[in-house]
């Protein structure tokens, strides 16, 4: 048996091992030790038991009937909200725009008001959002963790003040009018807050734990939302250069969706999922991770291993043939009991044809096909630039103009 000191690491970069720790029970997370200011007691740091009663839960509003509601009766409205002004500008940086749309969705799926629908309400929950991601991945902030630790309390009490508390309130009324026979559970919003609110006395839910989980919730489905859809309008933009007699074939959803897909695969917007292990773990590979071994996994690595994916595995291909039962987007949403819930909320479902009526397209190949078909292009003036603040390879520019 290999043993390891605690600070040490086993890095996974192929594909087969990669998708089996995902699907380990003995490998709890590990990424977000130093991040309790904003994940203690959240989902994705949840194990065993506790994470499977909350799951279970926050799974009743991730279903594929809701997403459906959510694709035609919210998308269309935050999307074209976000779109107005960059269309009246004639052009916009897609960071921005992802951002506005996503912020806002992200808010009604997660349960946040915005009371008066307005675009400053939206800034300010950008920059909640900002600081609450800083104290996500504190444990890789090279500023003092103390000082980091401390904003990210105080803009966790601003939020509350302003935006949880009463969004709270408005849930709270609700559910008085819903005991007292004047509505129905039809009447109720279907949102996370919501849910965690129906169940305080199950899940043993403190306030703090509820701002948190809501907290969490923002920083989760936005910036990784806003950075997949830049890279995926970005390689089609790239593709649409390459193959300018086959643009027409971009209005077609389902390609669309394909290329998406494809994107995603090729740009995990978080690209190593970190877990630590409470026993020796032998893997199918042989491959063994011994007990309290910090185990590395790299998704963008084994999201282009030539095994799975074949000899173009690195390039942009959205009529890729894929084996049978990989995913399109490799192991971009995770897997296992910690997958991303929003992996079908954002990648929609792929199509099938023994199942027609299942098919979702999801919220980034929707936001995609909506600058399409508004003309957008590449800003030739102004090339796209990258995140020099990121290790994440994403882009911290990219302005397009439209036709
Ligand atoms: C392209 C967009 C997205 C990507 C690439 C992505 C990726 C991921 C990944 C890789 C994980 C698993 C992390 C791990 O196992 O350590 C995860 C978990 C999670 N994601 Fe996403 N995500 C996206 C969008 C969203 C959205 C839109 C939401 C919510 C509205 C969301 C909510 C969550 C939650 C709650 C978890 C924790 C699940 C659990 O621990 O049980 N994500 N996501």
């Amino acid at each position: 048996v290999t043993t390891l000191r605690e600070d040490q690491t086993v890095v996974l970069t192929e594909f087969s091992d990669v998708w089996d720790a995902f699907r380990r029970r003995d490998l709890r997370q590990g990424g977000y030790d130093e991040a309790t200011v904003i994940l203690a007691d959240c989902l994705m740091v949840l194990h065993g038991d506790e994470h499977k009663k909350r799951r279970r839960l926050e799974n009743r509003l991730f279903r594929r009937g809701t997403f459906r509601w959510w694709e035609s009766d919210l998308l269309p409205g935050v999307i074209q909200e976000a779109l107005a002004p960059c269309l009246l500008a004639g052009g916009t940086d897609l960071l921005d725009l992802g951002y506005r749309t996503i912020m806002n969705l992200t808010a009604l799926v997660a349960g946040v008001d915005r009371p008066l629908g307005t675009g400053e309400e939206t800034d300010a929950l950008k920059a909640f959002t900002m600081k609450f991601s800083e104290g996500a991945t504190l444990g890789h902030n090279l500023r003092d963790r103390a000082v980091v630790r401390t904003e990210v309390a105080e803009a966790l009490e601003k939020f509350d003040r302003q935006f949880l508390a009463p969004s709270v309130a408005r849930r709270a009324a609700l559910l008085a009018q819903l005991e007292a026979g004047a509505i129905t559970e039809d009447d109720l919003p279907r949102d996370v807050l919501m849910v965690l609110m129906r169940n305080v006395d199950d899940l043993q839910l403190g306030p703090d734990i509820i701002r948190r989980e809501i907290a969490f919730y923002l920083q989760a489905g936005a910036h990784s939302t806003a950075n997949a859809f830049v890279h995926a309008v970005d390689e089609v933009f790239c593709w649409r250069a390459a193959h300018p007699e086959r643009a027409h074939q971009l209005s077609d959803d389902r390609f669309l969706q394909r290329c998406v897909h494809e994107a995603f695969r090729l740009h995990p917007a978080s690209p190593i999922a970190v877990r630590r292990a409470l026993a020796d773990v032998e893997l199918s590979s042989g491959r063994t991770l011994p007990e309290g071994a910090l185990v590395e996994m790299d998704l963008h690595a084994a999201n282009r291993d030539s095994k799975v994916y074949g000899p173009t595995s690195d390039q942009f291909d959205p009529e890729r043939v894929l084996p049978d039962g990989i995913p399109p987007w490799g192991n971009t949403f995770g897997g296992g009991t910690h997958a991303c819930i929003g992996m079908e909320l954002d990648g929609g479902v792929p199509p099938r044809d023994d199942e027609p009526g299942e098919h979702v397209l999801g919220t980034v190949t929707l936001m995609v096909a909506a600058l399409l078909a508004h003309g957008a292009h590449p800003d030739p003036d102004s090339p796209p630039e990258s995140d020099p603040y990121s290790s994440r390879a994403h882009f911290g520019r990219y302005r397009v103009r439209f036709a």
